[in-house]
């Protein structure tokens, strides 16, 4: 039965670790996976986390099955921390939220939602988005369209290009939108262009799907989350997939949260059947470590607040680590601009070198990215920005 197969390519984001992890070049840099580094480019565990799982440890008190929406207190907590504590949708009841295994669980569980709502669903998402948000819904079933999102050639938003082409898209469909620190390009929509989106998205009908991968990471967790709260007051049906992979540094415990709104409270119960019977069809239950580690920090005034402030550490080093490849660039002799990585938000941008030199990047210099140019601003530190600008240099 298996001769039938054919090896597929590695995933072209996760297939980066393991050549990066092989490379026996002391200088080489990592620049692709979407993973924080601290300076000396180790990924910490968060104090905040390290305290939560003391805690867990001393207090927990059986490891029996967490059920289908995974635990109450972290969808409340998470709920809140996404929309703000006294949002219309959350006082009117129209809110169900599930625990996921990460952002990727809570994206496929989407998926399989929509493929409940609508047979032939048709999501559109960005051009360009994440990489893996096309093989997902597809993978559901879902028909991906894209809408033009990344000028590459003047490193801006193509954003009447996109309200064109959304003012097409009806009410048989879905809009992914990304909440902030856009991945790929680290471009993010300004408030102006987010009500704009919220009034079309209105007359249009479509239902919007957001991700929020980044929240804090770009400027603030509520600045972050302006879009997602001006959507979710407009509109009658919406669903936000969020990840606590970044924000609370808990990759490999795989927890994020599926939320969806329906108009009516009573309407919300029916989608939450849907929800929980699409949850136990793929992977039954949630983990429920991160789930704990994440109500534990929330839940606890003091504990709160020492996150937002080991979030804002991190927010302020990828933003200055913008600054310092910018200036390295330009002290390097590169008269290209590179100014627009400045001005863009979150974790990546494109650096906006073609393939050949991204190949050459890696093959002579061991520095890695994804083939699109995207770099992970969070790899740059102060020991091997020169050696990155140097090298880029080299190859443009
Ligand atoms: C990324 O885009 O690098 C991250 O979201 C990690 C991943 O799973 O791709």
């Amino acid at each position: 039965m298996f001769d039938t197969l054919s090896a597929l390519p590695a995933d072209p984001i996760l297939g980066l670790l393991n050549q990066y992890r092989q490379d026996t070049n002391p200088n080489k840099v990592d620049l692709g996976v979407g993973v924080y580094k601290d300076p000396v480019g180790h990924t910490p565990i968060l104090d905040c986390v390290k305290i939560a799982e003391k805690f867990r440890l001393e207090n927990e008190q059986t490891k029996v099955y967490i059920g289908p929406t995974g635990s109450a207190d972290f969808n409340t907590l998470i709920t809140q921390l996404s929309f703000g504590e006294s949002h219309s949708a959350i006082l009117s009841n129209r809110i169900r939220t599930v625990s996921t295994p990460g952002g990727t669980g809570a994206l496929r569980v989407a998926a399989d939602f929509i493929m409940r709502c609508k047979k032939d669903a048709v999501i559109w998402v960005s051009d360009p988005t994440w990489a893996n948000h096309t093989g997902l819904f597809e993978a559901a079933g879902v028909e991906v369209k894209t809408y033009p999102y990344y000028d590459h050639a003047n490193k801006s938003l193509k954003f009447d290009e996109m309200v064109q082409c959304l003012s097409q898209v009806g009410p048989d469909d879905f809009v992914l939108l990304h909440a902030c620190c856009h991945n790929p390009s680290g471009m993010d929509l300004t408030t102006e262009q987010w009500d704009t989106i919220v009034e079309l998205t209105k007359d249009q009908g479509f239902t919007p799907l957001i991700d929020m991968a980044y929240q804090g990471f770009g400027t603030g967790v509520d600045n972050d989350a302006y879009g997602v709260r001006k959507m979710a007051d407009a509109v009658d049906n919406m669903i936000l997939c969020s990840s606590c992979s970044k924000n609370f540094g808990l990759y490999r415990d795989r927890i994020g949260s599926c939320s969806i709104i329906s108009k009516y409270s009573n309407q919300a119960d029916i989608t939450f059947s849907v929800l929980l019977y699409v949850v136990r069809c793929i992977y039954s239950m949630p983990p429920a470590h991160g789930a704990a580690i994440v109500e534990t920090i929330l839940g606890s005034a003091e504990l709160k607040q020492q996150w937002l402030d080991e979030l804002k550490v991190m927010r302020d080093r990828i933003n200055g680590n913008r600054e310092i490849l910018v200036s390295t660039l330009a002290n390097s002799g590169v008269d290209r601009d590179f100014n627009f990585i400045s001005t863009q938000k979150g974790m990546f941008s494109f650096l906006g070198i073609n393939k050949d030199q991204v190949n050459r990047l890696k093959a002579e210099f061991s520095i890695y990215m994804v083939d699109s140019s995207r770099i992970s601003i969070a790899g740059i530190s102060n020991e091997n920005v020169g050696y990155l600008a140097t090298s880029i240099a080299k190859v443009l």
